[in-house]
């Protein structure tokens, strides 16, 4: 008896000394991102005076070895981003990085560590399967905790750590298979026994008791759960995943809290669901605080482009602060119901060109916006702009009714495209066909890292992933302008497939173009990759260059490296395939001169 109380309470300690592990892991992270952002800041705070920025070429080789072979590095060879797929249809997913492997093994191994140590195994056999069955369930909770709190996108680790919210989502996934083995391994601990001595039916029997039925159906949820994650199912069924996966965290919540309240582990279980409301009540307030303000509410014009993509226009309820790197999530109760997709803000636009009347405390709010002109960091916006790519759910709702709407509006050209978009129409005025619908919009998110500190940067973008180098951009080349960044040079690499997705982009590009002392510090190379002629690739002018086919990556980052000032940051947002290529042109160059490899990935 007494020992069985000893062991009640090493179970208790064996869960704090399961938060203390995330506890250093998060503290480890802490130091580090917070150090590597304190050396950045002081680069940059050097370059002002040091235009040559010699000395931030030069690498630390130690570092440039750590992320050469651990932060940068896939699990194995080159594959990381590009899905594994059995067939087109079937998508396997994607491995992890060396890193994140290095992480998953550490909490599988703490596990299993936690679930088997001080068992007694020269003892009889039930003692030892009563342990273990204690053990896992003690487990099974406490890990909820961090679980729930990985799980959302109000995570205020995500802020403290700038570790985004992929990165998340993939411990939390890794996590929760953690906690559905411990379940299992818990029921298979009390079950064996239970049957041994008494035969199937007295089991079988006992799961009536409302203890043991709770438990069972806590189980149950979870392990379908377990069942319905893998990624060809979500992903193939994103928004019935994520609902069904919600209902089911619920039911499986309710049945656990009925069967721990006796227990201690109980507390941990509470604070995971105290967490998960707080997120929720968080995300509900953002959403109530972003969209309905000074008798304003948000409103959407779309419209339809050419080349399957909706350009978005956000009237912003309150001015919001613009810098690079954002992300929100859009709701059009009209055509999404009450689901949310999460996308990069494009362009953000102070408003006083804007459509529709202000009223008064509106235009006091921009008369303070003006002082900081836009493009630079910070500056408050009261209409944001997205991107939206053409893909089978919402978002190819989203483009019909947009380009019904157009279609309805204005003539169209010959090539099926309404005037609206070819007109090259200027932010300040929205063309007459854009279809206005209420939405509400959640943010912002994102905007973890920062390129103020490279004398070089390179951005590399396929397709729709220019949404989230354009702020940068516009920053860098306003930055360099002011004086207020460390850029002397500034390249994109934009591949697209064909010359008419440059209109996703045309009245931004115009504004960036045209900025003060662009010609000094940006210079833009497009790949096209499908012409239908090769008389629509030509090159507008030295610095604006066209090119047909695919980018030589590894060439391209070969002639930056020749030509680096102070110390480069290369920025990849596009498909799998690309990201793999650039980081591992990426990896390959480190120790030569200092290099940053930045990854945005548009998928969780
Ligand atoms: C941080 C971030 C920024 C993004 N920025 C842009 C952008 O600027 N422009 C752009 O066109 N796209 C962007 N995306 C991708 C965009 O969110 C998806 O294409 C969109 O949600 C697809 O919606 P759908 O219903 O048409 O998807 P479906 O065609 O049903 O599914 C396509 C894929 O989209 C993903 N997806 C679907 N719904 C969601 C959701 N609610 N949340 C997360 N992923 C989902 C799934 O992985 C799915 O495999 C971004 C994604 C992320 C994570
Ligand atoms: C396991 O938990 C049960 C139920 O609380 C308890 O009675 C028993 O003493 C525990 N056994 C051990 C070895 O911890």
């Amino acid at each position: 008896m007494e020992s069985s109380l000893w062991y009640e309470m090493l179970n208790d300690t064996l869960c704090y000394a399961n938060l203390w592990v995330f506890a250093c892991i998060i503290a480890v992270v802490f130091l580090w991102q917070t150090s590597f952002r304190f050396a950045a800041h002081l680069r940059r705070l050097t370059t002002f005076t040091d235009k040559r920025q010699y000395y931030h070429r030069v690498p630390n080789q130690r570092l440039a070895w750590v992320k050469r072979h651990l932060l940068y590095a896939p699990l194995v060879r080159n594959r990381h981003n590009r899905e594994w797929q059995l067939s087109r249809a079937v998508n396997m997913g994607t491995l992890p990085s060396r890193f994140h492997t290095l992480l998953l093994t550490t909490i599988v191994v703490m596990n299993i560590v936690l679930c088997t140590n001080t068992v007694p195994y020269g003892s009889k056999e039930s003692t030892v399967a009563e342990l273990i069955r204690n053990r896992t369930g003690y487990m099974a909770t406490v890990n909820l905790f961090p679980l729930f709190v990985m799980s959302g996108r109000n995570n205020p680790l995500i802020r403290l750590l700038h570790v985004p919210f992929d990165t998340w989502n993939l411990l939390h996934r890794w996590l929760g298979r953690i906690v559905v083995l411990e379940g299992l391994a818990h029921i298979i601990a009390w079950g064996v026994p239970k049957v041994q001595t008494y035969g199937w039916s007295t089991a079988l029997g006992t799961l009536k008791k409302p203890f043991m039925f709770n438990g069972l159906m806590c189980l149950v949820a979870m392990v379908i759960i377990f069942l319905q994650s893998p990624s060809p199912i979500r992903h193939a069924f994103y928004e019935t995943f994520l609902h069904v996966h919600i209902v089911l965290a619920c039911v499986a919540v309710a049945f656990l809290w009925h069967h721990v309240y006796r227990y201690s582990c109980r507390y941990y279980l509470y604070a995971a669901v105290g967490f998960w409301a707080l997120q929720w009540l968080a995300r509900f307030l953002i959403l109530i605080y972003r969209n309905y303000g000074f008798g304003r509410r948000t409103a959407a014009y779309l419209e339809a482009l050419p080349g399957d993509a909706v350009r978005v226009t956000l009237q912003l309820a309150r001015p919001w602060t613009f810098s690079p790197g954002q992300y929100c999530y859009l709701y059009i109760p009209k055509i999404g119901w009450i689901t949310s997709h999460p996308f990069s803000v494009a362009w953000g636009e102070t408003g006083q060109t804007l459509l529709g009347s202000y009223d008064e405390k509106m235009a006091e709010v921009e008369a303070g916006a003006e002082t900081s002109p836009p493009g630079l960091a910070s500056a408050k916006v009261t209409s944001i702009s997205l991107l939206i790519r053409r893909r089978t759910g919402f978002t190819d709702k989203l483009f019909k009714e947009a380009y019904a709407h157009g279609r309805l509006q204005l003539p169209l050209d010959h090539l099926g495209r309404s005037s609206a978009s070819t007109l090259g129409s200027s932010m300040s005025e929205f063309p007459s066909a854009a279809l206005k619908v209420n939405a509400l919009v959640e943010g912002p998110y994102g905007n973890l890292h920062t390129l103020d500190s490279y004398g070089t940067v390179l951005l590399f973008a396929g397709g729709v992933g220019i949404t989230h180098c354009m702020p940068f951009i516009r920053h860098l080349v306003q930055g360099h302008s002011d004086g207020t960044v460390a850029a002397r040079r500034v390249t994109l690499v934009w591949i697209i497939q064909s010359p008419e997705h440059l209109d996703w982009i045309r009245p931004w590009m115009t504004t960036v173009l045209s900025m003060e002392g662009r010609r000094d510090v940006l210079r833009i190379q497009l790949f096209v990759t499908r012409p239908r002629n090769p008389r629509e690739i030509k090159s507008p002018s030295a610095t604006v260059q066209m090119f047909p086919g695919r980018p030589d990556v590894d060439t391209l980052i070969k002639m930056e490296v020749e030509h680096q000032v102070g110390a480069m940051g290369v920025l990849v947002c596009g498909n799998g395939g690309l990201s793999d290529d650039v980081r591992r042109a990426c990896r390959k160059r480190q120790g030569g001169n200092e290099l940053d490899y930045i990854e945005e990935s548009f998928t969780w």
